[in-house]
């Protein structure tokens, strides 16, 4: 009997997303004979019960395009905004994965996509999970699609920042994306050949950054980039957004109402100062070195347009694996990428987890063996 396959993607988009369906629904539909049908806009089109069809046609022509043909949102399946209110939908969806006869569900996404499908496979559906996100950080896996893309992206970006910073002779701060994990900023500005790296797992010390550019100055360097990721603190920030949060959270034990209300505006009004923390880095730097600093904040092009090949390529292997893997009823885990292999990984050792960078990993010493300062003393 042939198995009835939903797909979705959800959370951020991701370049390799397309490639990653294409996967799927090729190795499904021509090796093994499935059904595939796409839900749109990730776990709401599940709830709502759109859907596209993925019968042969739409799955030709998507492999060079970035985005996903079948949408995505940020929705989770047991908080759903809905009208004003914020409801668990997740019965919805059991429904309606009942109603289409599914033998499977295939969840394309970052960390919060592992956990929304561990949630729908602990309320009985048979899901599985493909590991996407130009972040890099989702756990078990040696790498996730859109990565590459995005890093090249942000290597070429800081390649082409370096001869107008040269002809100015300014710094240049970059932002790069990710909030939690340093790898695109580390990546990028290694192969950009960033003179500082600033990353989330090492908060900063805007003197030590101030200082490596002032050096740098003397011995003859009259332009200086800076890499930073959107996630990355310097120690006062750090120290500021922690007292805050530890504000409210002793407020919220205590059920102090009036002190609650208080804490959550003070974390509100940190928030909203740290929002600007790369121009406010920026404008730093200037007074501390007497050098102009323009400030370049790459956002969504990181995101945007085609698949590298390495993308592609990743994307497709674990897509195919994917298809073989439901095909022998194997469920509740994520393919993951392993040396030139894919391995099943039990969703519940990747769900909860994140891939940061360790402090001892390879690209962290070979950044400081070429003199690029990370920030810290
Ligand atoms: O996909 C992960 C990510 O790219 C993060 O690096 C970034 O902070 C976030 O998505 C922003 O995404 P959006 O603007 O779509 O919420």
């Amino acid at each position: 009997m042939s198995k009835y396959v939903g797909i979705l993607t959800a959370g951020g988009d991701s370049p390799g997303l397309n490639a990653a369906i294409r996967g799927v629904g090729k190795a499904a539909l021509g090796a093994y004979g499935m059904q595939v049908i796409g839900f749109r806009d990730g776990f709401r089109g599940l709830m709502q019960d759109r859907t596209m069809r993925l019968s042969g046609g739409e799955l030709s022509g998507i492999l060079t395009l970035g985005g996903t043909i079948l949408g995505t949102s940020r929705d989770k399946p047991n908080k759903m905004p809905v009208g004003s209110q914020t409801m668990d939908m997740t019965e919805v969806i059991v429904d309606t994965y009942n109603r289409h006869n599914l033998d499977a569900l295939v969840c394309l996404g970052g960390g919060g996509t592992q956990k929304n499908a561990y949630h729908l496979q602990q309320h009985g559906l048979n899901v599985i999970t493909l590991p996407k996100t130009i972040d890099n950080d989702v756990a078990m896996t040696d790498a996730t699609f859109g990565f590459d893309t995005a890093l090249g992206i942000a290597t070429e970006a800081i390649d082409r920042l370096h001869s107008t910073a040269h002809s100015h002779h300014r710094i240049i701060v970059v932002e790069v994306m990710g909030h939690n994990a340093g790898w695109l900023a580390l990546g990028a500005g290694i192969a950009g050949g960033a003179d500082v790296i600033l990353m989330p797992e090492i908060d900063y010390d805007i003197d030590v950054v101030a200082e490596a550019i002032n050096q740098r100055r003397r011995r003859g360097g009259s332009f200086s980039i800076v890499a930073v990721s959107e996630g990355a603190y310097s120690i006062t920030d750090r120290a500021l957004y922690k007292k805050a949060r530890k504000r409210l959270k002793k407020a919220k034990k205590a059920e102090d109402e009036k002190e609650m209300e208080k804490a959550a505006a003070k974390l509100a009004g940190v928030e909203l100062q740290l929002q600007d923390k790369t121009l406010h880095l920026s404008r730093q730097l200037e007074q501390l070195t007497g050098l102009v600093s323009r400030t370049t904040i790459l956002g969504h092009l990181q995101r945007g347009g085609t698949p590298s090949a390495a993308d592609r390529l990743l994307a497709t292997r674990l897509g195919t694996a994917c298809a073989g893997l439901i095909n022998q009823n194997v469920f509740g885990v994520m393919v993951a990428a392993r040396g030139s292999d894919t391995v099943p990984v039990p969703l519940e050792d990747v769900v909860g987890k994140r891939k940061t960078v360790p402090l001892d990993h390879d690209w962290i010493q070979t950044a400081r063996d070429i003199g690029v300062c990370l920030g810290d003393r």
